[in-house]
């Protein structure tokens, strides 16, 4: 099984970066392949359909083909102002106008991290519309992580083993639906 991961924050200390990373490791200890990306391999310029006309950026191929190469993707997404970044929403946009469209009947599993006491679960709950829309299995247990910059040890690894199970059962409930899914293929 194979699986594409990513932060969507271009921050270098990224409090999403640091628990996405997680996230893939535990889905790699649970024996998927993790293609974990870099967010800034993956914003291309605003959508704009005359450019669309001239040619679909390098980039957006590119990340077309490396969702075509997985069975499903991790994201874990920042929240600005109630909802998620507008530089992943135009990432979407590009790819939904790709064909044949790489993200339907694909699966995800999205996560988010913020400082706040809610942790960015209202940009969660936004993303799951458009992915939703596009055709993908969103998994329905999301995982916010509040307090997000607390949360954190020196190493990168979650200071909390409850929430580090928590996480836990959420890739791994995620990789046996992705699972199953490509079994019905
Ligand atoms: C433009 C902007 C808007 C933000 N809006 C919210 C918000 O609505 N809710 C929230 O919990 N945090 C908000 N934050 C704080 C982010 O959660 C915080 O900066 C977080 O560290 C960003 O994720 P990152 O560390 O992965 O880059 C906002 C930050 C920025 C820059």
């Amino acid at each position: 099984m194979r699986i594409l991961a990513f932060s969507a924050s271009l921050r270098h200390d990224s409090l999403n970066g640091r628990l996405i990373a997680i996230a893939a490791r535990l889905a790699r200890e649970a024996g998927a392949e993790v293609d974990l990306a870099d967010f800034s391999e993956l914003v291309m310029p605003n959508y704009n359909f005359d450019v669309e006309q001239q040619g679909f950026p390098e980039a957006c191929v590119a990340l077309g083909r490396r969702v075509e190469s997985v069975d499903g993707l991790l994201i874990s997404t920042p929240e600005y102002n109630h909802s998620f970044p507008g530089t992943l929403k135009n990432t979407i946009d590009w790819l939904s106008r790709l064909r044949p469209m790489p993200l339907r009947g694909r699966s995800v599993q999205i996560l988010s991290a913020a400082p706040s006491l809610v942790g960015g679960n209202r940009a969660a709950e936004a993303l799951s519309t458009p992915l939703e829309v596009l055709g993908m299995h969103v998994m329905p247990d999301r995982f916010s992580l509040n307090t997000a910059n607390e949360a954190f040890g020196a190493d990168g690894e979650l200071l909390d083993p409850q929430r580090l199970e928590r996480l836990q059962g959420v890739v791994d409930y995620f990789l046996r639906v992705t699972q199953s899914l490509k079994l019905m293929d």
